[in-house]
């Protein structure tokens, strides 16, 4: 199966669903008052998709997935790397990666152009698949999961990059029983699917 209908099937799931209203809640709650974000790494626009009141702007690397992204929202969606956005500096008083930041090699690059891009005092979020958690090892045990392609483990390297960049804090966040496709509030690692970086440019 392609990656983009994995996306699809996924997203489409009753639990998949759940899931992403979460986390776009999340994200719709601390961008409420940004008028100008961007979604670095956007996949198939679920999150567009969700916060249809917000100004996003969605890129990806993946043609398949932006395509997608076209079909379910009519916001801006643009292919291009992470590592090399195509806009003005300080276009953008938001900027966030949605389980994205981990699978991109170089990151640091990435990290460099969300700062050129962002405007002074802008937002900064980061949500990343926490590796400790029972749903990032469940997904591992599957020989062809899409976690098996993220190329940053360490949270404490991740946030000390971030950190070079943004004023980040950091959380826990959203507990997940993939056996029982149950999802609950938690802020311990063990459980928790999602590590949060969030904060403002440095400067
Ligand atoms: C795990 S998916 C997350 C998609 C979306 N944020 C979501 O949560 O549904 C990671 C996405 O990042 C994109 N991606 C990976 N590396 C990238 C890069 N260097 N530049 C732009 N997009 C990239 C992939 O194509 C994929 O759509």
């Amino acid at each position: 199966m392609k990656d983009t209908e994995k996306f699809i099937k996924f997203y489409e799931s009753r639990f998949g669903m759940e899931i992403m209203n979460i986390e776009s809640n999340y994200i719709g709650e601390w961008f409420k008052s940004c008028n100008r974000i961007l979604d670095v790494g956007c996949g198939i626009g679920s999150i567009e998709e969700r916060l249809s009141n917000l100004n996003i702007i969605g890129i990806d690397k993946s043609k398949e997935m932006l395509i997608e992204a076209k079909r379910r929202s009519d916001k801006i969606f643009i292919q291009a790397r992470a590592e090399s956005l195509p806009f003005r500096n300080e276009s953008f008083d938001g900027i966030f990666y949605l389980t994205t930041l981990e699978f991109i090699p170089n990151y640091e690059i990435a990290l460099k152009e969300a700062y050129s891009a962002l405007s002074k005092n802008g937002k900064f979020l980061a949500m990343i698949l926490n590796p400790e958690s029972e749903y990032f090892k469940y997904h591992m045990k599957s020989k062809n999961s899409y976690f098996r392609r993220v190329k940053h483990l360490d949270l404490g390297d991740i946030k000390n990059s971030v950190s070079n960049y943004f004023m980040v804090e950091d959380e826990y966040f959203l507990g997940i029983n993939v056996n029982k496709e149950r999802i609950f509030a938690t802020n311990d690692r063990r459980y928790a699917a999602l590590y949060v970086l969030k904060g403002q440019k440095n400067g």
